[in-house]
Order: structure tokens, then sequence, then C-alpha cells
């Protein structure tokens, strides 16, 4: 059989806004800026500005410095009024599982304060902030969508192994977080969307030691332009939802 192929007259239109990514530097991060920026899209994926966040970028952003996230909000809000477009997406890619800080733990032995505070402070402390400074930004009016990052681990009414205290703790953190704050963005637009995201095992330097054989890695690009292709298709009612990279609900 004949592949259809999309031809630039079928192809969905291009939103019209601007979408940034923070944690751009990360393996999905990366990625999702490469599919938006129309490097590898998909049709209707690119957007016709597209910005990227970062602890290397200009101005960088650190989690542990809320002014930086206020300095780089207001660096957004230029880029906006720059191109005279409105924030229409947000992605928050960035998060923690381990570093210097620790390694994720296997029983109660082995909690680490600093690595908890560690893990607290990336996954869900840095994007609540984010929330406070960016979700101002987002379009007042017609759809824009925040999407976060997060783990089916994070899932408490998934949780059947137990372990990595820290990271689940802290990704369940941050779904309350995407929760509550899509009920005020819902206030302000009511086409506006918040939403938790798993991107499923991903061959990024995050899962790297702990992807074992047999489990099904996807690279990056495949995963952002799944991830980007569920955010496509939610509308306002699915605010403050959880989604896999197939579009399914994950429990909280
Ligand atoms: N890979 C997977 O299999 C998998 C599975 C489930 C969920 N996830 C989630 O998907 C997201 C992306 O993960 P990834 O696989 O792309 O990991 P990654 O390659 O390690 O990227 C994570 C990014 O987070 C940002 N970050 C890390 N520490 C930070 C800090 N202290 N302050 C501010 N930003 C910091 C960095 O972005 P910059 O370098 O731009 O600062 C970093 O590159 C994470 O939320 C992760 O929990 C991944």
């Amino acid at each position: 059989m004949k592949k259809q192929s999309v031809t630039q007259a079928d192809a969905p239109a291009a939103p019209a806004g601007l979408a940034l990514v923070i944690g751009a530097g990360g393996g999905l991060g990366a990625a999702l800026l490469a599919q938006l920026s129309g490097a590898a899209s998909a049709p209707g994926a690119a957007y016709p500005a597209v910005r990227a966040l970062g602890r290397a970028s200009e101005p960088a952003i650190d989690y542990d410095d809320e002014a930086s996230l206020a300095v780089a909000a207001k660096w957004a809000a230029s880029q906006c009024a720059e191109v005279g477009l409105p924030l229409r997406l947000l992605l928050v890619a960035s998060g923690f599982l381990h570093g210097r800080q620790g390694q994720p733990e296997r029983s109660l032995a082995q909690l680490d304060a600093g690595y908890l505070r560690h893990a607290f402070a990336v996954n869900a402390i840095g994007p609540a902030l984010v929330m406070k400074h960016f979700f101002p930004l987002l379009a007042a009016q017609g759809r824009c969508v925040a999407g976060f990052l997060s783990a089916r681990v994070g899932s408490i009414g998934d949780n059947a192994l137990g372990g990595w205290y820290g990271y689940r703790a802290s990704k369940a953190a941050l779904n309350q977080l995407v929760k509550t704050a899509s009920i005020e963005l819902a206030r302000r637009n009511r086409q506006a969307i918040c939403v938790a995201l798993h991107p499923g095992t991903v061959a990024t330097s995050l899962s790297q030691p702990f992807a074992k054989t047999g489990l099904a890695v996807r690279p990056a690009d495949v995963a952002a332009a799944e991830l980007l292709a569920v955010l496509a298709g939610l509308n306002a009612q699915d605010t403050g939802s959880f989604r896999d990279y197939r579009g399914q609900p994950v429990p909280w």
C-alpha cells in the first residue's frame, strides 16, 4: 500500500505562539527543543518562535536562586514582545535522579538528607517557582499548554516495588503542584492546559545507570515526538491530568 505523505497544504498549522523549554540542556529537553524548532519535527510540531532556558543558557536559571527565575521570566516576556507572539507552550524538562548529590535509595537505611533536599529542590521546588514566575506570561486567551516532565514512579497508586524514596516523593510533590496550579490557571484562562507527563524510559544520562536489559528504552527524539503529539491532542477538560507518552492517564 502506498504510504500517505503529508503535504504542506494538509499539515496542521503551526501554533501561533512562542514555545519555551526549561531544562533544554538535558536529553529530553534538547530533543523537545529540536522538535519544536522544526529541525526534525513531525508536521505541526514546529512553533514559529522557540526559546530555551537552562543552567547554561543566557540568562541562566538556577533553582536554588529564585531571583534567576525572575530575571529569566523577564527575558522570556521580552522575547514574546520582540516576536509579537504570546507564550503558548511551556515545557519543563528538568529533573534529577542521580549525581554527585547521591543515588536513588534501595531502602530506608540509605536515606540521606542531602540527597532528599536536592531531589525536592530540582524535581518539585524549582518547577513550582517556574509556575510562579512563568505562568503569568502564558496567553490569557486561547489554547496554551504547560507540560511538566514527571515520572510514573511518582505515582502513589502505581507504587508496587518501593525504593527510590526521594525521587518518587519529589515527583509526587510535583504532581500535586501541577494539579493545584492547573486549577488556578483555569481561573485565568479556561482554555489553558497544565499537565504532568511520564515520558517512559528514555535513553538519556538520567536513565543510563538503571536501564536494564529487556526494558523498552526509547531514543529521546522518539519520546519527544510522542510527548508533543500527546500535548497536541489534549483539550481544556484534560487540564490537571497525568499522562504517559501514549496519552494514557497515569494514576496519581
Ligand atoms: N530518561 C528517562 O528515562 C525518564 C523517565 C521518567 C521521567 N523522566 C523525567 O524526564 C525529565 C528529563 O529527564 P532526562 O532524561 O532528559 O534527564 P537529563 O538528561 O539528566 O536532563 C535533566 C535536565 O534537568 C536539568 N537540571 C538538572 N539538575 C538541575 C538543577 N539543579 N537545576 C536546574 N536544572 C537542573 C538540566 O537541564 P539544563 O542542563 O538545561 O540545566 C538537565 O540537563 C526529568 O524530569 C526526568 O525525571 C525521565
